[in-house]
């Protein structure tokens, strides 16, 4: 990952030459054709097996168990949290971080990706002990530290210590999922709790991994864009005076219907395409592929970005342009080469849920706070790492006091 700009620089450039579809290296082919790349995504991932050989034989399960059956456990909670009560939950605990750090000059895209994650954690695990809900804590801010840092130091205490947190979440979810099947803890309305009923046939070894692969998904995009968010709010101040005339209108418990918000929303998505998280995604053929003019062996990797797909100037006019009222006559998809959250059958189950949070982010900051954003030596900019980093973002966030 250290290397993501240079190689992103360079993936452009090759990109301005060859065109959509070019080999990078003998084993690496860069897909830049969003409808190409998800057609090899779709065979890639048509029956996706997680497999556990040393958990299956010891529990003598015969039975292969698919990514699918996992994903679908997750559909009806999904459903749940982005309605209107979930929604407001969520809400309230966002702000409840935000007053917590109110009043005191910020890095503001820290604080975004603070926000972002912490109020996501009870979705994924929730009723934790003060200990054990800081250890899961911990593991998600060196996730969301690491994917802003611009410039990783891969030291071996790094590696170890982040290593350690991981196994120590582990263990925490083990024990929640154990505890739970058991009836020593109580059932929960989050996404842990389907993978109880699941136990039987996937196991405890699958089960944690689906939880702690829950954990990287909050801690990776949804901060990483609710920064962007920030960022074109500074930059942007016609727009920022645009979304706080809508949102004053839309009570929180609105929140929950796009249509409400229909400014805030055409913001949220542009933000989307122009610093769509991660900017590179990597992915391994997991058998022989061909889908002219790709041909891929299993084990090599295909490269799709969202990133350089959202800026192709075929596609889009003024790709470098921020301008939500493109949306007005543009319908986001695949087919308009739009994919902030991924490809199928693997894009983001927790997609409606974060475009929500972010439009609940926008509500805060534009009704019941406001940002003093801090004079700098050094204007904001947006550097590219694993994801877009807004850097030199500083400000205050203060509480609207309302008379
Ligand atoms: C705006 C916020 C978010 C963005 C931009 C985002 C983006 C993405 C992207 C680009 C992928 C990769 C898809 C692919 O491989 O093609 C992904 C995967 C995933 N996301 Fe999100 N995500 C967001 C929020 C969330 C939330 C809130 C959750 C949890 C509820 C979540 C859970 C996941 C999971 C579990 C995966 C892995 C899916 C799989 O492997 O099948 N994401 N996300």
């Amino acid at each position: 990952m250290t290397q993501t700009p240079d190689r992103l620089r360079e993936l452009r450039r090759r990109r301005a030459i060859e065109g959509n579809i070019f080999r990078i290296s003998p084993d690496t082919i860069a897909v830049f054709d969003a409808d190409i790349a998800a057609r090899i995504n779709a065979i890639n991932f048509r029956d996706q097996e997680v497999p556990d050989p040393i958990g299956d034989l010891l529990a003598g399960r015969r039975e292969p168990v698919s990514w699918k059956q996992i994903r679908a456990a997750w559909g009806p909670v999904l459903r749940r949290l982005t309605g209107a009560e979930a929604v407001t939950a969520l809400y309230e605990r966002m702000d409840a971080l935000l007053a917590q750090r109110a009043g005191a000059q910020l890095d503001l895209a820290q604080l975004a990706q603070e926000v972002c994650t912490y109020s996501l954690l009870p979705i994924v695990i929730d009723g934790l002990s003060d200990v054990d809900d800081a250890r899961i804590r911990r593991d998600v801010t060196f996730g969301f530290t690491d994917l802003a840092t611009l410039q990783p130091k891969h030291s071996r205490w790094s590696r170890l210590r982040t290593t350690a947190t991981e196994i120590r979440a582990g263990f925490v979810v083990r024990a929640e999922l154990r505890g739970r099947a058991r009836g020593r803890r109580d059932r929960r309305a989050d996404l842990t709790d389907p993978l109880v009923d699941l136990l039987p046939t996937v196991g405890y070894g699958r089960a944690v991994d689906a939880v702690t692969a829950l954990l990287t998904a909050i801690a990776g995009p949804p901060g990483a864009i609710g920064a962007c968010l920030l960022f074109a709010m500074h930059r942007h101040r016609e727009w920022t005076e645009h979304l706080q005339a809508e949102l004053a209108q839309v009570p929180q418990t609105g929140l929950h219907a796009p249509a409400a918000t229909p400014i805030t929303t055409r913001f949220v998505k542009e933000a989307l395409r122009m610093w769509s998280p991660p900017l590179l995604l990597a992915r391994t053929a997991r058998i022989s592929i061909s889908v002219p003019p790709v041909e891929l062996s299993a084990g090599q990797t295909y490269v799709v970005s969202p990133h350089l797909i959202h800026r192709d100037p075929a596609r889009w006019e003024r790709p470098e342009q921020f301008d939500p009222q493109r949306w007005l006559a543009r319908s986001p998809g695949l087919s308009a080469g739009y994919l902030p959250f991924g490809l199928p059958p693997k894009t983001c189950p927790g997609a409606a849920l974060g475009t929500v949070q972010l439009i609940a982010l926008c509500h805060l900051l534009c009704t019941r706070y406001r940002i003093d954003w801090a004079d700098s030596a050094r204007p904001p900019e947006i550097a590219l790492g694993a994801v877009a980093v807004p850097v030199n973002l500083f400000g205050t966030v203060r509480p609207v006091t309302r008379t």
